[in-house]
């Protein structure tokens, strides 16, 4: 959604140093939106609308602290976007227990830290709206990523439920599913392994940055306050 420079917007997006977080950073900025941004490492990027905080989303109160700085500096916060994400495959039998817990730790806890914190700024300016991120992994029961795709799933549930607990608010709260995009994530995922996924998609290619982006624009759509609790997949696939 492009901004005139009278209305500039603050999003949070977690997650930015690369992959899609990045992109969706400099997609808002693009737009004339003020972006703050988070991950473990420093961004190597710069841009003069875009803070970057150093900040592990697993870490309560790293993200407390980051979304608090966020909102104190801009005085508002329009926008999260719990993009941060970790994927592991492993056959269930052989998924070691320390995985299974930076998985739920970082995807759904860290999802949920932002949630919690963006909502009490919000629910004070009475709007908002908030995207967490999804995959296919969850809707397609994806064998060798049972832990990934749980937790996606719980993120799924905190979406339906947090957009209950907050429309009264004026705060939308969506989640995006994306098929297999070409980054660091997938980069490790053997190509057959891949393909087989893509084929099984209704729409059988590999997800682009720019299906992801679209989805992400259809939601911070001042016309798209009536929508919220909502997953979209890509690719066609449906839960
Ligand atoms: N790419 C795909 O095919 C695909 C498909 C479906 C869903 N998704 C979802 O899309 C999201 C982004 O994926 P991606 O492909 O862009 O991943 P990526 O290329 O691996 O990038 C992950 C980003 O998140 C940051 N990050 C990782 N762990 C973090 C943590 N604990 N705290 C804060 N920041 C953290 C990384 O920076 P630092 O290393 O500096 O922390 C990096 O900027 C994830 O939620 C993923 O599950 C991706």
């Amino acid at each position: 959604m492009t901004l005139t420079k009278q209305e500039t917007r603050v999003a949070l997006v977690t997650g930015t140093r690369k992959g899609l977080g990045r992109a969706l950073a400099e997609h808002l900025l693009t737009n004339g939106w003020t972006v703050a941004g988070c991950s473990r490492e420093a961004a190597g990027w710069a841009h003069v609308a875009y803070e970057h905080h150093v900040a592990d989303v697993a870490d309560e109160a790293a993200m407390v602290k980051t979304v608090r700085a966020v909102a104190r500096q801009h005085g508002r916060l329009d926008v999260l976007i719990n993009n941060a994400g970790l994927a592991s495959m492993n056959a269930l039998a052989l998924t070691p227990a320390t995985v299974a817990r930076r998985l739920v730790d970082v995807n759904f806890l860290g999802t949920f830290y932002g949630i919690r914190e963006a909502a009490k700024i919000m629910m004070r300016q009475k709007s908002g709206r908030i995207i967490n991120f999804s995959t296919v992994a969850a809707a397609l029961n994806l064998e060798g990523e049972a832990i990934y795709a749980a937790t996606k799933a719980a993120v799924e549930s905190l979406t339906r439920v947090a957009a209950r607990e907050l429309a009264s608010y004026g705060i939308t709260v969506n989640a995006v599913g994306p098929t297999p995009v070409l980054t660091d994530l997938t980069r490790v995922v053997p190509k057959a392994k891949l393909a087989a996924l893509v084929a099984r998609q209704p729409i059988a290619r590999m997800g682009e940055v720019r299906d992801v982006l679209n989805v992400v624009d259809f939601f911070l759509r001042p016309e798209s306050d009536f929508i919220t609790g909502q997953v979209i997949y890509l690719g066609g696939v449906h839960g």
